[in-house]
């Protein structure tokens, strides 16, 4: 199959776009890590896939703590040895006016949008360069491309994750190493469920194909950047939006 023998982390598994990116791995032949600070549904979720024959295990990461991070990127080495494939998933954001921020708000969301993936690429990073191959894609949001009513805070690190794609995608590709980006739309998960309904509305009426993304259809696009299907392309940023966002 195509990801055999490959180890898959994927970040923010328990749910949603990456629970269904995880699903996605494992039927294809990965072994997949699923690093999530959910414990249970983290464990479900595995424990579901293997019910299938095929190979998850669950390790629990705080990506907004750094001592947790480095305690999961350990104990992903010494469990697993190697890490072909890394997706960086979790996010989380509350739409919120800029104006009724604070610093805890703004801390929380920054480092776990993207201060938490940049330390966890660079503890894996180092074994990638090693054995001359990785795969790393971001999910980054459609807000951070064109920016999000309510999701200021959001919109800036998910765009701070796009820069840090498009130049580690520089510094990896003489290592064969590809960084590239997923930017959902609206997509119909859990964190969709705490978005109140007058903005789901509107959003549903913004979108040309008239309608949420499904979970399947953006992890379709990660599971392409992680895939022999794209060895040529690195730094690219993808949007995965029915059309809502076509610029930017
Ligand atoms: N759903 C959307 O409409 C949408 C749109 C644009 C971008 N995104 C992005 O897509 C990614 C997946 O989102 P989703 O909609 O599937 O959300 P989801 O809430 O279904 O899943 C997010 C996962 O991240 C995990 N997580 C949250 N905080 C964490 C932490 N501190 N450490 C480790 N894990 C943590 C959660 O437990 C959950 O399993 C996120 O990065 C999100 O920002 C989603």
């Amino acid at each position: 199959m195509k990801f055999d023998k490959q180890v898959a982390v994927v970040t923010g598994g328990a749910s949603g776009i990456c629970q269904a990116a995880a699903e996605q791995f494992a039927a294809a032949g990965a072994t997949v890590c699923v690093g999530d600070v959910a414990r249970e549904k983290g464990e479900a979720v595995c424990a579901a896939i293997r019910k299938n024959g095929q190979q998850a295990q669950y390790l629990p990461v705080d990506l907004t703590n750094h001592g947790s991070i480095r305690d999961f990127a350990a104990a992903v080495l010494q469990r697993f040895g190697r890490v072909d494939i890394l997706i960086n998933g979790a996010g989380w954001s509350k739409n919120t006016p800029f104006v009724d921020t604070d610093d805890a708000f703004w801390e929380k969301v920054i480092n776990l949008n993207f201060i938490g993936p940049m330390r966890l690429t660079k503890l894996l990073l180092p074994q990638m360069m090693q054995q001359q191959f990785g795969k790393i894609v971001n999910v980054s949001s459609d807000a951070g491309r064109v920016g999000s009513l309510g999701e200021t805070v959001y919109a800036g690190a998910k765009a701070g994750l796009i820069g840090f794609t498009k130049s580690l995608a520089r510094e990896g590709a003489r290592y064969n190493i590809t960084v590239n980006c997923v930017c959902p739309g609206p997509t119909d998960t859990p964190l969709m469920a705490e978005v109140p309904d007058k903005y789901r509305d509107l959003f549903i009426k913004a979108i040309p194909m008239r309608r949420l993304g499904k979970p399947s259809e953006v992890a379709d696009a990660i599971v392409f950047f992680a895939g022999p299907q794209s060895a040529y392309v690195t730094g690219q940023v993808l949007s995965v939006s029915g059309g809502l966002t076509m610029a930017g």
